[in-house]
């Protein structure tokens, strides 16, 4: 059991991403009308030109970027994000379309406080390509997972789950189109139930105390 009763009481988010943003701008508007009671400390893209970098810099929020590449290991691209979410005193880090995998360097430096989105319903679908997967297997339903992060892919303790049909003419696009809607309004909620504490893990389960 970890968890326990986390209380953040400063409520700082360091939100990672790699492109576009738009779970990122999900979570700045749910701040700015009060769905989200956080602030974003910094937004960290491990590619310059990401989008998000731009919707960060336009909301006023501290943007750095960190390359992923020329680092001896993993490990210490890690322990440079920490570096990086510590100096901002980050409490939770949002994991918001980075498309890097990250270790048990950065995943222990932020217990039960790493948070990431999927546009799948896990335990199906982990990995790259979610919708397509769902396509392909056929299923009727799909939807968005936001759990914790843990070292094994797409696989942590769930916060919140949404569902979308899957319709018979959809494409990939139009799938995850249908699922990105939901997305945006399982971020802002997941993260805002990991701020407010009062959980525990048990073993697979986020409970509410
Ligand atoms: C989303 O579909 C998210 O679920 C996945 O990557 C995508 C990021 O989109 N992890 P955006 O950059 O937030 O628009």
């Amino acid at each position: 059991m970890t968890g326990l009763t986390r209380r953040f009481s400063s409520r700082r988010l360091g939100v990672l991403v790699s492109g576009r943003g738009s779970n990122l701008q999900a979570l700045i508007d749910a701040i700015s009308d009060g769905r989200l009671d956080a602030s974003i400390a910094v937004v960290i893209s491990n590619v310059a030109g990401a989008g998000g970098l731009d919707r960060a810099r336009n909301a006023g929020i501290e943007t750095a970027v960190v390359d992923h590449r020329g680092w001896p290991s993993r490990d210490d691209y890690d322990r440079a994000l920490v570096e990086e979410l510590r100096a901002r005193e980050v409490d939770v880090v949002c994991l918001a379309g980075f498309m890097r995998r990250i270790g048990p360097v950065f995943i222990t430096a932020f217990p039960d406080a790493i948070v990431n989105i999927h546009p799948s319903l896990l335990p199906s679908f982990p990995g790259l390509h979610a919708q397509a997967q769902a396509l392909a297997h056929g299923v009727r339903v799909s939807g968005v997972t936001v759990h914790l992060v843990t070292p094994e892919l797409d696989a942590g303790p769930i916060l919140v789950q949404r569902t979308v049909p899957v319709l018979e003419n959809d494409t990939e696009e139009t799938l995850a189109a249908r699922i990105l809607v939901e997305e945006h309004k399982a971020y802002p909620e997941a993260v805002q139930r990991v701020l407010d504490g009062h959980w525990i893990v048990e073993g697979r389960r986020v409970r509410t105390l």
